[in-house]
C-alpha cells in the first residue's frame, strides 16, 4: 500500500484555517472544496491514460487522454459528498457512485447503509472521497466492498489521517495484489478514546452540514 502525505505550504495554509474551531460551514465547506483539487491532483498521478495524436494549429503531435472506462469517484455519505466538487472538477468525465457509510460511536464498527454504484466494477480505476482516516473502520468495509464488485485499483482521499487508521488499513490489504493508495493533506497524532482524530478538525460532517 502506498501513503502520500502532502507537503506544501498551500495545504497546511488551508488545513490550519480549517481546523479552527471558529471556521465556519461556509468556509469549511470552500476550504474542504479546494483541499480537495490539490489533493486530487497528487491521487490522480497514477490515473490511467492512453495516446493520441492531434493536429495542433502547427503540426501533428502525440498526447495523452483519460483512458476509458473513466475513473470511478466514490464519495463516503454524508461527510465525502463534501468533497465530490473539488474532485469533479479535476476529472469531470469521472462517473461518480455513492457509498453510505456509518460507524456506530460506542464499538467504532463501519457498516453499509446504502450504495448507488454499477454492479460490476471488473477492472475499475476507483477513487474514494472520505475526509476523516480515523480507526480505518468505513475504508476497510468500503474498500472490501468495492473490491468484491471487481475495482482492480483503488486510491482514498482523505483530508487527516490517523496513525492507527493507516496501520489498520495496511494490515488488513498487506497480502493485497489490488494497488490501493491513500492521500491524505496531514497525518495527525493520535485517536482519542471516542476515536476522534487528535488535534484533527472535529465531526467533518457536522463541520459541513451542520449537526443532525
Ligand atoms: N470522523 C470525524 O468526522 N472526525 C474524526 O475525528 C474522526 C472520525
Amino acid at each position: 500500500m502506498k501513503v502520500h502525505v502532502a507537503d506544501h505550504p498551500l495545504i497546511a495554509h488551508k488545513l490550519t484555517i480549517l481546523r479552527d474551531e471558529r471556521t465556519d460551514s461556509p468556509t469549511f465547506r470552500r476550504l474542504v472544496e479546494e483541499l480537495v483539487t490539490l489533493l486530487a491532483y497528487e491521487a490522480t498521478r497514477d490515473v490511467r491514460t492512453h495516446s493520441v495524436s492531434i493536429t495542433t494549429p502547427l503540426t501533428r503531435t502525440k498526447g495523452l487522454k483519460l483512458a476509458e472506462p473513466a475513473p470511478v469517484v466514490v464519495p463516503i455519505l454524508r461527510a465525502g459528498l463534501g468533497m465530490l466538487e473539488g474532485m469533479s472538477k479535476l476529472v469531470p468525465t469521472a462517473e461518480v457512485g455513492f457509498l453510505g457509510m456509518v460507524r456506530d460511536e460506542k464499538t467504532l464498527q463501519a457498516s453499509t447503509y446504502a450504495n448507488r454504484l454499477p454492479d460490476d466494477l471488473s477492472g475499475r480505476q476507483v477513487f474514494v472521497l472520505d475526509p476523516m482516516l480515523a480507526t480505518g473502520g468505513t475504508l476497510i468495509a468500503a474498500f472490501n466492498y468495492l473490491i468484491n464488485l471487481g475495482a482492480n485499483d483503488i486510491t482514498a482521499i482523505c483530508i487527516l489521517s490517523a496513525p492507527e487508521g493507516i496501520a489498520a488499513v495496511e494490515r488488513e490489504f498487506a497480502g493485497s495484489k489490488i494497488p490501493i493508495t491513500i492521500v491524505t493533506g496531514a497525518l495527525d497524532e493520535r485517536l482519542n478514546e471516542h476515536g476522534y482524530i487528535v488535534p484533527g478538525l472535529g465531526d467533518a460532517g457536522d463541520r459541513l452540514y451542520g449537526v443532525v
